[in-house]
């Protein structure tokens, strides 16, 4: 490959080509079986999921935006509050959930060097008003959240909920534990690009509590407590079809190895890379479902980038409270984040996906060298 060749951020199809033999063979059988939605291909997928995360129960729902829906109403009833605490620099979709359930965001910042939401705002905003927490697990780093739970018992709160956005952390770990069993619930996104991605949309909610995932269950599939029977207010219907739960049961099992070709790229990132575009670090058991980097001048750094050939994006250029479209809607916090202001400017992502050819690596390797020596 020349060096005039472009790295993209991402290429799915290489991904097909991989694992092509086995989910043709698992996609025409689930065809073939004339079951497409709530059928034994979901259920096996379920349970394999919910053993990976280490949690009891799993509901497949949509997508991720839904899964955070329905486990933010499904914890939010039994102890009143409206306020939800949320980093805004997690791409919008944890405010989205919010607003669906008539809860107030409550933002609060994020520590510099992770872009994690940070345990000290998290405590200080907490309140009797407080409904729930979201700790988004962002671009694979993981959020501390015993350290969350710790704090919120010392200050008489323990009651509150907290929800693990595991979107960019399938199979992300802090010492032992795995990101999606560490809180009150947890949700999943199965976006084609994610850790664990799907051939199209894909969503789930896992806990270890029985009652709320009966709740989930219930509110993914119109409110129903048996068929035609509507036993709770606000259902509506998010599934997964069976296509999709068929193709992520082949990929979940190669989890663990595509986060460690993940990290193993970052890692040469970071070796690379200094001061001109420092890389966030998100903790040892991180999974690197982006690698992004913090610059002084970024538009200089993407041209640069670019004239090497190398596609660059922003994850994500709008922090929640500043969007035009979400102006009018109620919010709190959004004068408190001196640390999610300043990065917002200054974030930008290089490519890093586990089917990235060892010479694209070194390209951008090659060009971090070099722009660091400008
Ligand atoms: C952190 C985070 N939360 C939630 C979502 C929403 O997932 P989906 O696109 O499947 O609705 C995404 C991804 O797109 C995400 O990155």
């Amino acid at each position: 490959m020349t060096r005039q060749e472009s790295v993209p951020m991402n290429d799915l199809k290489r991904l097909y080509q991989r694992y092509h033999v086995e989910i043709e063979r698992e996609v025409v059988n689930t065809l073939r079986s004339g079951w497409w939605l709530n059928g034994a291909v979901g259920k096996r997928f379920a349970a394999n999921f919910s053993g990976f995360i280490g949690v009891s129960e799993c509901v497949l729902v949509a997508n991720g935006t839904d899964a955070l829906e329905l486990a933010l109403a499904a914890v939010t009833k039994r102890y009143g509050g409206r306020e939800v605490i949320v980093a805004a620099n997690a791409g919008g979709y944890a405010s989205c959930a919010c607003w669906q359930n008539d809860l107030v965001p409550h933002y609060v910042d994020i520590e510099p060097a992770s872009q994690l939401i940070a345990l000290q705002s998290v405590l200080k905003a907490a309140s009797a008003d407080t409904a729930a927490i979201v700790a988004t697990h962002l671009y694979g780093g993981v959020v501390d959240v015993r350290a969350i739970r710790d704090g919120l018992e010392q200050a008489g709160l323990s009651h509150i909920p907290i929800v693990e956005d595991c979107a960019q952390a399938h199979g992300a770990r802090i010492g032992s534990a795995v990101a999606g069993s560490l809180g009150d619930i947890s949700t999943f996104s199965f976006y084609p690009t994610k850790n664990l991605g799907a051939m199209g949309d894909g969503g789930a909610v896992l806990t270890s509590d029985t009652a709320i995932a009966g709740h989930v269950r219930q509110l993914q599939q119109y409110g129903w407590s048996s068929k035609y029977h509507v036993g709770v207010p606000n259902g509506r219907n998010s599934r997964m079809d069976e296509v999709q739960a068929a193709i992520l049961d082949v990929l979940l099992g190669d989890v663990d190895r595509r986060n460690q070709q993940r990290r193993g790229i970052l890692d040469q990132y970071k070796s690379v890379a200094g001061r001109r575009s420092q890389f966030l670090e998100g903790g040892d058991g991180a999974v690197a479902h982006l690698a992004v980097s913090l610059c002084d001048d970024r538009d200089a750094f993407r041209a640069f980038m670019k004239e090497r050939g190398i596609d660059t994006d922003i994850h994500y250029p709008v922090l929640d409270c500043d969007q035009v479209g979400w102006a009018d809607l109620p919010m709190m916090g959004s004068e408190n984040l001196a640390v999610s202001r300043a990065s917002v400017s200054r974030l930008c992502s290089v490519p890093c996906y586990p089917d990235m050819r060892e010479d694209e690596v070194e390209q951008v390797c090659l060009a971090l060298r070099d722009w660091e020596a400008m």
